[in-house]
């Protein structure tokens, strides 16, 4: 994204909603031929009806693999650890820990696409070579409503044509092959929300989008966002976006969220040297020239965790005997942003 973090554009609705998502101690493991590999590792977060909670972090740090967790989209030699909590408030108010739903489950089948819907940086990957838009839309609402094929097909191409896509009804006969690749990241939204879900995981929508595309993506999940009332999770490895999206980020190094709070406390007043690292890279409007500055390093192995902060390998302000000693504790910087890092507390 063309973007700096010098602005800070939008804000959600959700600062006075209710908790729908509480996400406690998740920890994810995988047994590799290698060994077993630690993916996520006690994270914790909730998310507000209307709230968006950006994720953000470098490829690698269990962005994908902690979202995924959510509608228990894993792998099979994903290892959820016991003390995990998933409690998703339902629709009818009931409360339900998707850490104890089993795949197949009935209540997990109803809660995937109709309570939480994931869209992903991969449109194709979505639809199928051998069914239309409109068959794909309708199933998936009729899975989880009793409706008339009419009704699915008049709803269907109604949020076909509010993301945006011209010629509605014809796009609803059409394939996904034959839709431009901006316009089938609108056929995937459409897709995702015809149920209309509560949550909405984004997963790196706009990666692969050129910025003038990107931009349009962003703002169409603005606007839904608001008309629909409903909750996000929007995954990005760039801080510019979530500037634009998110009123909370997390940001996530090896596994572990390493500061969150509001994106203007992270981004204004970051806290972590990681964060300072990922927006020191973005390119800056007021720096004339593009000024591009990675974080040092490389990101360690899976296999060969660092202990301590997993951040200390790279980390330009190591304190040496401490931060290799210990996982740093979680510090309140102000009310609605913490850091875990020995630099503060
Ligand atoms: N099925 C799997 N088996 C083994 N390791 C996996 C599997 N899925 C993800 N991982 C590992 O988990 C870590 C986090 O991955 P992921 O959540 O995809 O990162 P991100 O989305 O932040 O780029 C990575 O080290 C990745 O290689
Ligand atoms: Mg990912």
């Amino acid at each position: 994204m063309n973007s700096t973090a010098a602005t800070v554009e939008q804000a959600d609705t959700g600062m006075d909603g209710k908790t729908i998502l509480d996400v406690e101690n998740l920890s994810i493991d995988f047994m590799t031929d290698e060994g077993r590999i630690t993916a996520v590792q006690d994270i914790s977060f909730s998310l507000k009806e209307g709230e968006t909670l950006g994720i953000v972090g470098e490829s690698g740090s269990g962005k994908s693999v902690t979202t995924r967790a959510l509608i228990r989209l894993l792998a099979s030699n994903a290892i959820v650890d016991d003390r995990s909590r998933i409690e998703l408030t339902r629709r009818d108010g009931s409360r339900v820990d998707i850490c104890g739903l089993t795949p197949g489950d009935r209540t997990l089948n109803q809660i995937r696409g109709g309570e939480i819907s994931m869209i992903f940086q991969e449109p194709m990957a979505s639809f199928s070579p051998l069914r239309t838009i409109g068959t794909h839309m309708v199933e998936a609402l009729q899975l989880h409503e009793n409706v008339s094929g009419a009704e699915a097909k008049k709803r269907s191409i109604d949020l076909l044509e509010r993301v945006g896509i011209a010629n509605a009804p014809e796009r609803f006969r059409q394939y996904s092959f034959q839709l431009s690749g901006g316009m089938r990241q609108r056929a995937m939204i459409a897709m995702a929300l015809v149920t209309r879900p509560r949550i909405l995981i984004a997963d790196e929508p706009t990666t692969a989008l050129d910025v003038t595309i990107q931009a349009q993506i962003l703002e169409l999940l603005r606007d839904l966002q608001r008309d629909l009332g409903m909750a996000m999770v929007f995954i990005t490895h760039d801080l510019g976006v979530i500037a634009q999206i998110a009123r909370k980020v997390a940001v996530m190094y090896l596994g572990r969220v390493i500061e969150e709070g509001t994106t203007a406390n992270v981004i204004y007043q970051p806290a972590h040297p990681y964060t300072r690292g990922l927006l020191d890279a973005l390119p800056r409007l007021d720096a004339g020239a593009r000024r591009l500055v990675p974080v040092g390093g490389d990101i360690p192995s899976p296999l060969a965790r660092p202990s301590g902060c997993p951040f200390h390998t790279r980390c330009p302000q190591i304190i040496e005997g401490t931060c290799e000693a210990a996982v740093p504790p979680v510090t309140p910087i102000s009310d609605d942003h913490c850091v875990s890092c020995y630099l503060h507390g």
